[in-house]
């Protein structure tokens, strides 16, 4: 259990761990345990561990894994897209994120939580923008962080308030490949809608390495009734959360699900929360933070930064 702990905690999707088929879930393993982390072991060491804890373990093999994504061809859909640097040293996809205004990123307080340990601090975390092939980022715009509000009520489990903003030294320079998206209305209900998730995440559940090309999914919405009865009796879920039918898997930690309107600008639904292990097991849906839920504490956050700078 222990390589499975470290794992979970330092990877950028709120993971629940299942144990076998047709058993109860081993237990809750959640990020905020980093005791036993190297920091200097690299992600794709991390997963090796995994992976071969999953085998250990006789994991039924899940169908095939963003995860039966397609390559993205050029940026021009994903424009809004950021991806968080583990270091800001060396860019090391981590999980993402999704500019809602020249100096603003919204993701995951789970995101925010990892680069914090990992560095001691999230002021100066490096973020890019305008990637598409994670192989060249020498065109990225780079921001780094120097502000950071998590939600107070996070506190790192599945059900709790993942999501977080951060603010940039420098504004991005908005052109065809780095683009804002626009927030949802308030309260806002998606489902029944199909919307579009973007990730650098693992494409593939014995994969060692994060998507050099950024993939896409098609995610249908469901509605809370429907992912109840797809995810176990137990599973932690909110009205504050989203569910697609989609098979994240790490790396796609903080990643949006966007919503494009017959007309008008693609809107904001969702951020990659959690998900049960291993990734796209039995089908079950992703679980996101829904974005509509906290338009209102988006624009305090905002506001109240605004007031003290
Ligand atoms: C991504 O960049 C690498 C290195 O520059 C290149 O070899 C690869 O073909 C690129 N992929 C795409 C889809 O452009
Ligand atoms: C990366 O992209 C830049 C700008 O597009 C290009 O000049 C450079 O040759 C590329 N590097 C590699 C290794 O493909
Ligand atoms: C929820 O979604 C399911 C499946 O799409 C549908 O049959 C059901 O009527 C929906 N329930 C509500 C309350 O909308």
């Amino acid at each position: 259990m222990l390589s499975l702990k470290i794992v979970l905690a330092l990877l950028p999707l709120l993971a629940l761990a299942n144990a076998k088929v047709n058993s109860p879930p081993l237990g809750h393993y959640l990020a905020g345990h980093y005791d036993d982390v190297d920091a200097s072991s690299s992600v794709s060491s991390l997963l090796e561990k995994l992976l071969l804890k999953l085998k250990e373990e006789h994991y039924e093999e899940p169908s095939a894994r963003i995860i039966d994504g397609f390559d993205v061809q050029g940026v021009d859909n994903a424009a809004y897209l950021v991806s968080l640097s583990l270091t800001p040293l060396v860019y090391s996809h981590q999980c993402a994120g999704a500019i809602i205004g020249k100096r603003w990123v919204l993701t995951t307080a789970h995101c925010v939580e990892e680069l914090r340990s990992f560095n001691n601090g999230i002021i100066g975390s490096a973020i890019y923008a305008g990637l598409a092939n994670r192989s060249n980022v020498s065109d990225a715009q780079v921001r780094y962080v120097d502000f950071a509000s998590s939600h107070r009520s996070f506190n790192g489990n599945a059900g709790s308030d993942n999501i977080a903003l951060l603010h940039v030294t420098e504004s991005f320079v908005y052109s065809a490949r780095v683009q804002q998206i626009a927030l949802p209305d308030l309260d806002e209900d998606y489902s029944g809608k199909t919307a579009i998730a973007y990730g650098w995440g693992l494409t593939d559940v014995d994969g060692d390495e994060y998507s050099k090309e950024l993939q896409y999914a098609f995610a249908p919405l469901l509605n809370s009734t429907r992912c109840a009865e797809l995810l176990p009796s137990d599973a932690p879920l909110t009205k504050n959360q989203v569910c697609a039918e989609i098979k994240a898997c790490y790396g796609d930690g903080g990643t949006p699900l966007v919503y494009w309107p017959i007309s008008g600008p693609a809107e904001l639904v969702a951020l990659g929360s959690w998900s049960y292990m291993p990734c796209g097991y039995a089908s079950r849906p992703t679980v996101y933070t829904s974005v509509p839920t906290y338009v209102d504490w988006i624009y305090q956050v905002i506001s109240a930064y605004y007031q003290l700078n």
